[in-house]
This record gives structure tokens, sequence and C-alpha cells, in this order.
């Protein structure tokens, strides 16, 4: 079975190969160091077993009011906005299509609506890459202008949005609901 769950020290990240270079090289390298040393984004995992078929990594953020879609702007105001950033997420090549990532990105839109519930936040950001822009576009993620700065990936991604409105109705949830 399946299951989703925190990164543990003790997982074995080497064999995972999604086919992003980049990716797989964060995940063997860093993606064990910044959860358990420094805090700075918290790495979830797939996996079956022992083996990791798939991770996400987030961490909190902050947009800029006019970063943001027309639709989702309505009433906000002009100060940072709380956002939870979906830093990078993969899944493993012997695994590919078989609803993983969609069951990871559904894991970390439940992050997003836990974390609205407990101390705010207006949506999830993004960066995709070119190739998987249009799996976002598939769950209602739109593009928006860089909120945060530039990053330092090279080709640069597209930072994509979707709004804590378009998460509770994918969760079907509402916040009275807790
Ligand atoms: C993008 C990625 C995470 C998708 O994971 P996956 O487990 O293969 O996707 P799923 O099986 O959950 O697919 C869910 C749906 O999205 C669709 N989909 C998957 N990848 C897609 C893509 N790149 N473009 C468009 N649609 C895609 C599937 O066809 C499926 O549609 P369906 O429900 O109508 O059948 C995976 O291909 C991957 O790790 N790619 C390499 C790394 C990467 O680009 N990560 C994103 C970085 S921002």
């Amino acid at each position: 079975m399946i299951e989703i769950r925190a990164l543990r020290e003790a997982d074995d990240r080497s064999q995972f190969r999604s086919g992003d270079s980049d990716l797989d090289r964060f995940f063997h390298r860093f993606a064990g160091q910044s959860p358990f040393r420094h805090h700075l984004g918290v790495t979830y995992v797939a996996a079956e077993d022992r083996r990791i078929l798939g991770f996400a990594t987030v961490a909190p953020g902050h947009a800029e009011i006019e970063g943001l879609p027309a639709t989702a702007r309505a009433k906000l105001p002009h100060y940072p906005l709380p956002v939870l950033r979906l830093a990078r997420l993969a899944v493993d090549a012997s695994a590919a299509g078989a609803g993983l990532g969609k069951a990871l990105l559904r894991f970390v839109l439940e992050l997003a609506a836990r974390m609205a519930d407990d101390y705010g936040c207006v949506g999830v950001i993004v960066d995709a890459k070119r190739g998987a822009i249009p799996f976002y576009e598939k769950y209602g993620f739109v593009p928006v202008a860089a909120v945060e700065g530039e990053a330092d990936a090279r080709p640069q991604p597209t930072p994509m949005f979707l709004a804590m409105r378009a998460i509770r109705a994918a969760l079907g949830t509402s916040s009275d609901e807790r």
C-alpha cells in the first residue's frame, strides 16, 4: 500500500529517479538537510513499504497582491500575503502516470487548507517547470507574475497560483468544518 508521509532521516533517497536531473539531485542531496537541520521546508514522500515513489517539498512563503490574478485579489490587503509554496514535486519514472502526482498535489492542498485554518494562507504557489505547466493547469493553477524575485533555476520556471477558494472547492471542505 502506498502512503504519503513526512520524509524520515532513515529513508533511502538514492534510488529515486524522476527523469529530471535537478529534482533528482535535490532529493538525493538536500531533501534530508533542510527539514532535519534548518527547518527551511518539509518534504513529504509517497512510499510503498520502504521504496520512495514520489516526493513533494513545501515551505511557507508570501506573495504580493499585484502578482496575483485579478479574480484572487478582491478585497485582499496590500501587504505580503501568506502562501504555501510547493517548491518541488516529482514522481519516480517507474510509477509515472499512476496518479501519484495527483495524490501528492492533493496532499499539499490539504496542508494549505490546514495552514489557512491554523495561521493563514491565501493559496498555493508553485514554480512550474515548462513540461509540468499543463499538469498544474489541469488542477486550476494559473500563471502569475514573479512574486518573490527570480528563482535560481535555469530555464526559468513559471510561477503558478491556486487560490484558497479553489483549494477548498477541490477538497470539498469549508473552513467551518473543523
Ligand atoms: C509532473 C509529474 C509530477 C506528474 O506525476 P504523475 O504521477 O505522473 O501524474 P499523475 O499520474 O498523478 O497524473 C494526474 C493527471 O495529470 C496528467 N498529467 C501528468 N503529467 C502531466 C503533464 N506533464 N502534463 C499534462 N498532464 C499531465 C495525467 O495524464 C493525469 O490525468 P488524468 O487524471 O486525466 O488521467 C511527473 O510527471 C514528474 O515527476 N515529472 C518530472 C518532474 C517535474 O516536472 N515535476 C514538476 C516540477 S514543477
